[in-house]
C-alpha cells in the first residue's frame, strides 16, 4: 500500500502522549501548521464581519470627482440624522475620490425625497419620462424635465408672461455624472468651499430628480437673478404651480446651500401649498 492511505486490516495505532511524542517532525508539523493557519484566518474573517456589521455603512458608492476630507460619523450617521437638518457648520456629506458616500441612499423615482447634503440619489437613479422643453421656455440648449413638471414649468411661464415677466429654463435635469462635471466646475471656479454652499455633490442635486430648474429672465448670470422682479414673482407664485424655491435668501444654515432665487423645484400643488402654508424651507418639509 502506498504510503498516506490507510490500510483497515491494520490494528489502530495508539495515539498516546508517548506516541504523537515519538513521532518524527514530518508527521505532524503539516496537521499542526495547517490548523494554525486555518484557526488565523477564522480570526480574520470574524473581525471583519463584525466590523461591518457595526460600521455603518449601508452600501455606499465610490464619489467620483469629489475632494474632502473622508465625513464625520455625524454626517454619515444612518436615518438618526434624517430629522435633523445640515448646518453651515457641517462637513459635507460625501467624500473624495476613491472613498464612500455613506449618506442614506433615497428611492428612485419619488419626487418627494429629501435630496440633500445628507442624503442622496443612486448613480443610476433616472427618471424614465423625461421630455424637453420647447424653446420658447428655456435656454443653453435641450432642457430635459419629467413630464408633469415640464407640463407644469409651461404653465408657469404663461403666468409669468401674463404678468409681464419673460422665465426661460436654463438648466433643467442633470444625470448623476453630469452633476459630477458640474460640480466640478464649481470647484474650478472659486475652490472647494464656495463650491459646497452654492453645487451639490453628485448624487446629492435635486436637479438629478427631473424636476428641477434653474430659471433666467435676461440677465447675465444666476447671480444677477438674485432680488430681481422676476424674482420675486418666482417666489411669490412659484407654489401655484406646485413649485419651491429651495434654497431661499437667510436659510443657508438650514437648507446647507447659499441663497438661490432661481432654483426651484416641482413638489405638485397640493405639496407645494402645504409647504407655502407651512413658513418652513422645503428641505425642512420634507425631513418633518
Ligand atoms: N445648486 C444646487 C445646490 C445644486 O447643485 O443642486
Ligand atoms: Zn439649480
Amino acid at each position: 500500500m502506498l504510503g498516506g492511505m490507510v490500510d483497515a486490516s491494520r490494528p489502530k495505532a495508539r495515539t498516546t502522549k508517548a506516541a504523537v511524542g515519538s513521532q518524527p517532525r514530518s508527521a505532524w508539523f503539516p496537521v499542526f501548521a495547517g490548523s494554525l493557519i486555518a484557526i488565523t484566518l477564522s480570526f480574520i474573517v470574524l473581525i471583519f464581519v463584525v466590523a461591518d456589521k457595526f460600521g455603518g455603512d449601508g452600501g455606499g458608492v465610490p464619489i467620483p470627482g469629489a475632494g474632502d476630507p473622508r465625513p464625520t460619523a455625524t454626517a454619515t450617521a444612518d436615518g438618526a440624522t434624517v430629522s435633523q437638518p445640515p448646518t453651515a457648520s457641517q462637513p459635507p456629506a460625501t467624500v473624495g475620490p476613491g472613498d464612500i458616500d455613506n449618506t442614506p441612499l433615497l428611492p428612485c423615482n419619488n419626487i418627494l425625497v429629501p435630496v440633500d447634503k445628507n442624503h442622496r440619489l443612486g448613480a443610476d437613479c433616472a427618471p424614465t419620462d423625461l421630455v424637453a422643453l420647447p424653446g420658447s421656455a428655456s435656454q443653453g440648449g435641450e432642457q430635459l424635465m419629467r413630464l408633469e413638471a415640464k407640463e407644469a414649468f409651461l404653465e408657469l411661464v404663461a403666468a409669468a408672461s401674463a404678468d409681464g415677466y419673460r422665465l426661460y429654463a436654463t438648466s433643467s435635469y442633470r444625470s448623476y455624472q453630469q452633476q459630477v462635471i458640474t460640480y466640478q466646475q464649481n470647484v474650478a471656479a472659486g475652490g472647494q468651499a464656495y463650491a459646497d454652499r452654492t453645487s451639490a455633490r453628485a448624487g446629492h442635486s435635486e436637479h438629478q430628480l427631473g424636476t428641477t430648474t434653474d430659471v433666467a429672465s435676461n440677465v447675465a448670470s444666476f447671480e444677477g437673478f438674485n432680488g430681481t422682479a422676476e424674482a420675486k414673482w418666482l417666489a411669490d407664485n412659484s407654489w401655484r404651480f406646485g413649485f419651491i424655491v429651495s434654497y431661499p435668501p437667510g436659510k443657508e444654515e438650514v437648507t446647507g446651500y447659499a441663497r438661490e432665487d432661481w432654483h426651484i423645484r416641482y413638489v405638485g400643488r397640493d405639496v407645494a401649498k402645504k409647504v407655502r402654508d407651512s413658513g418652513l424651507t422645503l428641505h425642512e418639509y420634507l425631513l418633518k
